[in-house]
């Protein structure tokens, strides 16, 4: 079985890293085409070196933009590369418009297409995300669901006959990762001290970064925190305060650089715990037993609010040192699998193959 791989943005990569390794231990050839979506090393080649993922066969180089122009861009080219590989699927990762491009230039010209974390919604239109993962899942010949929840969200939306839920690959990479770090833990950048209580916060979402009043908000809200807050800056918040004349060093605010992914592993592993709007980010604090606080309205992971180790906080309004000094009860659920996500999902692609292809 040949598989074309579309990534393209940062959590792609680490999706990406288990589906490589299960589809060359199953004998399968796989084609990985990066979009160029995201460009800087810190961003994207660190990923693939950290995580063994071999250069990818084609990148297209198609940088920043507005999302129409975007998107339109990588349509085109995928397109071309598509009918070059003529793979038997064409495989796309969660919901950046890197997804949505591939989704759409396959579909057209009548390639298999499975999408992986299928079924994740967070019902809230506004996010570019939110339209990406429903229009993708709508386009697929196979959906790869993460968790129970997702699947049940295809199946509202007259999807469950194209869906298997495999778990969710993320989580594989995760904790395969916290493994290795306990016995050799990653350099870490200058300036960074382990024994300090610190929390770790990314914010990147276009709803929380675009508005200049939002942001404000946000970083103010980050300032309250009495344990140094160590701000892992993407390229979006750093760009969107400086035009917004945001000072990011406020109060106990510390700003780093995004940091590798063994990096982010170990750091969180060693945090008091977990503010941010990124999704993997929250999925992967629970998965390493540290609580989070999400500045968003919603989430597309609920198991993790379920079980009362994330708090939606969209107001910013609750005490940063409370809710991350809390006891939280031990998990006694494995809502997202048990790390072996990536080989149940090289399976289903190669059994759909065979019973539908
Ligand atoms: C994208 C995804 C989002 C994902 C996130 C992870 C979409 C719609 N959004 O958001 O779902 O959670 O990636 O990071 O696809 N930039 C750089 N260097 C880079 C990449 C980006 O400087 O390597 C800057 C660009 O100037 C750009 C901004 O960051 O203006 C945002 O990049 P973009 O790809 O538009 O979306 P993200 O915010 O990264």
């Amino acid at each position: 079985m040949r598989v074309l791989s579309v990534v393209g943005a940062r959590p792609q990569f680490v999706k990406l890293a288990p589906i490589h390794h299960a589809l060359i231990a199953a004998g399968h050839e796989h084609i990985i085409v990066h979009t160029g979506q995201h460009y800087d090393r810190d961003m994207s080649d660190v990923f693939f070196e950290d995580l063994e993922i071999p250069h990818p066969d084609e990148n297209l180089a198609v940088g920043s933009s507005s999302h129409g122009k975007q998107t339109g861009a990588m349509l085109e080219m995928l397109e071309v590369s598509f009918l070059r590989h003529k793979p038997d699927w064409v495989l796309v990762y969660g919901d950046t418009n890197s997804t949505l491009a591939a989704a759409v230039a396959a579909v057209k010209i009548h390639q298999p297409l499975a999408h992986l974390e299928a079924g994740l919604r967070s019902f809230n239109r506004q996010m570019p995300e939110e339209h990406n993962r429903v229009l993708t899942d709508h386009a697929s010949d196979l959906l790869l669901a993460p968790t129970s929840v997702a699947f049940d969200h295809l199946q509202h939306e007259g999807l469950g006959h194209r869906t298997i839920v495999v778990g969710d690959v993320m989580t594989d990479v995760c904790l395969a990762t916290r493994d290795k770090c306990k016995t050799q833990a990653p350099e870490m950048p200058h300036g960074w001290s382990t024994e300090d209580d610190y929390v770790i916060a990314t914010i990147h979402r276009q709803e929380n970064t675009d508005d200049p009043i939002r942001l404000r908000q946000i970083i103010d809200y980050l300032a309250t925190s009495k344990s140094k807050v160590r701000l892992l800056a993407h390229p979006r918040l750093k760009s969107k305060a400086a035009e917004a004349n945001i000072n990011l060093l406020k109060g106990n605010i510390q700003i780093f650089e995004p940091l590798a992914y063994p990096q982010l592993v170990h750091a969180v592993c060693h945090s008091v715990g977990v503010v941010t709007d990124s999704g993997g980010l929250q999925k992967e604090a629970f998965l390493l037993d540290k609580p989070c606080i999400t500045v968003r309205t919603e989430t597309e992971w609920v198991e993790t609010v379920n079980s009362g180790w994330n708090t939606l906080d969209p107001n910013c309004s609750q005490s940063i040192d409370e809710i991350l000094g809390r006891e939280y009860p031990a998990h006694s659920l494995q809502p997202y699998g048990d790390g072996h996500a990536a080989d149940a999902a090289v399976r289903a692609l190669s059994s759909w193959k065979s019973t539908h292809g």
